[in-house]
């Protein structure tokens, strides 16, 4: 398959790169003012309780900050964060190996948390709510159930579809925050941190060029810059002007919106194979190849975000703005 180049899915081999470009204090994360402002607040009430900090859920696209948001909270509290996913926790066993090991106050940080399965989930909640585990022990009219007290712990749940999760477990996170896209501003100050840190000679226009690019979203800004540097000291050498910014990008075929081939594929269906829509999610994902999920996760919201397609009940629908941007005529309608 095609790499693409504005994925914001993380790769491994970003792994080390992107841990070094995370900031470490909430004054170093840049925009989401609102979360920013509550996680501050609710941290120095909890510090000066001494309390445990609430369980919190982020939610969020990929690549807006939510495994940062996490590391940064369990470094401002001053504890061990644990790292885990949804899909990595396969039997309650599991969990309760995790859970007995934290200490108290721990941070336990888990991904993709809207993939945990139903029997985790359900040991979850009284972890969640009186830190205790409900342990059966023996089968059948002999069983009993044993509590477990845990240490208090902080958990950090991350999900790209808040709407996926079950009410009982979402209903037992106290503080819930949504990651919105950033604005350009904001993506230039995320591009001219990195370049600092990465040592990229890199201009205003240069950092504009790039945000403008970005899907609002960080983590492809960190990618572009990356390949950015890539062409420029291939070609051009020196510092990345406007100029040169918007010359690699083009030679990356990023276009004007930050779309790549894969959304203009999805344009293109929409508007083509299907007269402009609607198209329902299942016909989108078969005729592009890509995974339901992925489009759903990915494509669509960046797209809604800019306003090429609409969603309607019937499907999705290209909006007067897509075609302008693919410069294809929209066809009129009449009303009778
Ligand atoms: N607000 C921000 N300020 C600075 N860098 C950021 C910010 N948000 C994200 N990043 C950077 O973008 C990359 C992806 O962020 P990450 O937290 O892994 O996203 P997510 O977990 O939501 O997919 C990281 O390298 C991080 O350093
Ligand atoms: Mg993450």
């Amino acid at each position: 398959m095609k790499e693409r180049l504005l994925s914001p899915v993380f790769k491994t081999e970003d792994d080390q790169i992107e841990n070094s470009l995370r900031p470490r204090k909430l004054i170093n994360f840049i925009g989401q003012t609102k979360i920013k402002e509550s996680l501050d607040i609710f941290i120095k009430a909890a510090q000066s309780r001494e309390e445990t900090l609430d369980h919190i859920l982020l939610s969020g696209p990929p690549g807006l900050g939510k495994t940062t948001l996490a590391g940064i909270i369990a470094n401002e509290l001053n504890v061990n964060i644990s790292i885990t996913s949804g899909p990595a926790i396969e039997r309650p066993g599991d969990l309760a190996a995790i859970l007995t090991n934290l200490s108290a106050g721990d941070v336990l940080f888990i991904d993709e948390i809207h993939r945990l399965s139903r029997p985790v989930e359900e040991v979850f909640y009284p972890a969640m709510e009186d830190f205790a585990l409900d342990i059966i022990i023996g089968k059948g009219p002999g069983a009993r159930s044993l509590r477990l007290n845990l240490p208090p712990f902080t958990l950090i749940g991350a999900t790209t579809r808040a709407g996926l999760l079950t009410s009982p477990l979402r209903d037992r996170f106290g503080i819930i925050g949504r990651l919105d896209y950033y604005q350009q501003s904001e993506l230039v100050q995320i591009i001219y941190r990195a370049a600092a840190i990465l040592k990229i000679p890199v201009d205003l226009e240069g950092a504009a060029e790039i945000a403008n690019r970005s899907r609002g979203t960080p983590r492809v800004s960190l990618r572009l810059l990356k390949r950015v540097r890539d062409y420029v000291q291939v070609r051009a050498a020196g510092i990345i002007t406007g100029e040169i910014a918007k010359e690699a990008l083009q030679f990356f075929e990023v276009d004007s919106l930050g779309l790549d081939y894969t959304d203009r594929k999805i344009l293109h269906l929409i508007i083509e194979k299907f007269t402009g829509g609607p198209v329902g999610l299942d016909t989108l994902a078969a005729a592009t190849g890509e995974e339901k999920d992925t489009i759903e996760d990915v494509y669509e919201p960046y797209l809604l975000q800019v306003g090429l397609i609409n969603r309607t009940s019937r499907g999705r629908v290209a909006t007067s703005l897509a075609y302008k941007h693919l410069k294809l005529a929209e066809p009129k309608l009449f009303m009778e």
